[in-house]
C-alpha cells in the first residue's frame, strides 16, 4: 500500500491507503477525525468543509494522491489552535448566537464562515452580505439566518 504524508492541524501524518481513496475517508476511517462530516460525499452539501493551505475545500472530492507532503490541512478540530485559543472566535459567536440545531452541517458551516472572513480580506475588505450569499453549505434545519448574523460577529473578533 503507499504511503501518503502531510501535515494534519499542524503534526505531520503518514498513512498506507490507496492513491485514490479520498481524504475524508482518510480523515474520519484511518485517522479518527470526524469534524468534517459526511453528507453528499460528491463536492455538494459543503458538510466537509475543511481548510488546505488556508482555504475552504471539500476532502470527499480530494483523491490521496492530489494532497502533497507539504499540505497543510486544517479540521474544526484544529481551528482554535490556528488563533491560539481553545475556542476560535467563529466557534464563540456560533455559541452566543445559538446557531447550531441538530449540529450536522455546523463544523462545515464554521470552516467556510471562516475561510470567507479571510478571502474577503485577502481582498483588503471585510465581508458583505454579497459574501455571506456565496456560502453553499446546505443546513436541513434550516439555519441560515443565525448562522450569518453569528458570521458577522465572530469576524470582529480574529
Ligand atoms: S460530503 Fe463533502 S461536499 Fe458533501
Ligand atoms: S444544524 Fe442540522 S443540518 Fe444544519
Amino acid at each position: 500500500m503507499p504511503q501518503h504524508t502531510f501535515i494534519l492541524n499542524g503534526k505531520p501524518v503518514t498513512v498506507d491507503v490507496e492513491d485514490d481513496v479520498r481524504l475524508l475517508w482518510v480523515l474520519r476511517d484511518v485517522l479518527g477525525v470526524t469534524g468534517p462530516k459526511y453528507g453528499c460525499g460528491l463536492g455538494v452539501c459543503q458538510a466537509c468543509t475543511s481548510h488546505i493551505n488556508g482555504k475552504a475545500f471539500n476532502p470527499c472530492s480530494v483523491p490521496l494522491k492530489d494532497v502533497r507532503p507539504d499540505d497543510e490541512v486544517t479540521t474544526i478540530e484544529g481551528l482554535p489552535a490556528t488563533v491560539g485559543k481553545d475556542l476560535h472566535p467563529m466557534q464563540e459567536a456560533w455559541l452566543e448566537y445559538d446557531v447550531a440545531q441538530c449540529g450536522y452541517c455546523q463544523p462545515g458551516q464554521i470552516m467556510a464562515a471562516v475561510a470567507k472572513v479571510k478571502q474577503a480580506r485577502a481582498t483588503g475588505r471585510e465581508i458583505t452580505e454579497a459574501d455571506l450569499d456565496e456560502i453553499r453549505n446546505v443546513c436541513r434545519c434550516g439555519t441560515y439566518h443565525r448562522i450569518r448574523e453569528a458570521i458577522v460577529e465572530g469576524a470582529k473578533h480574529f
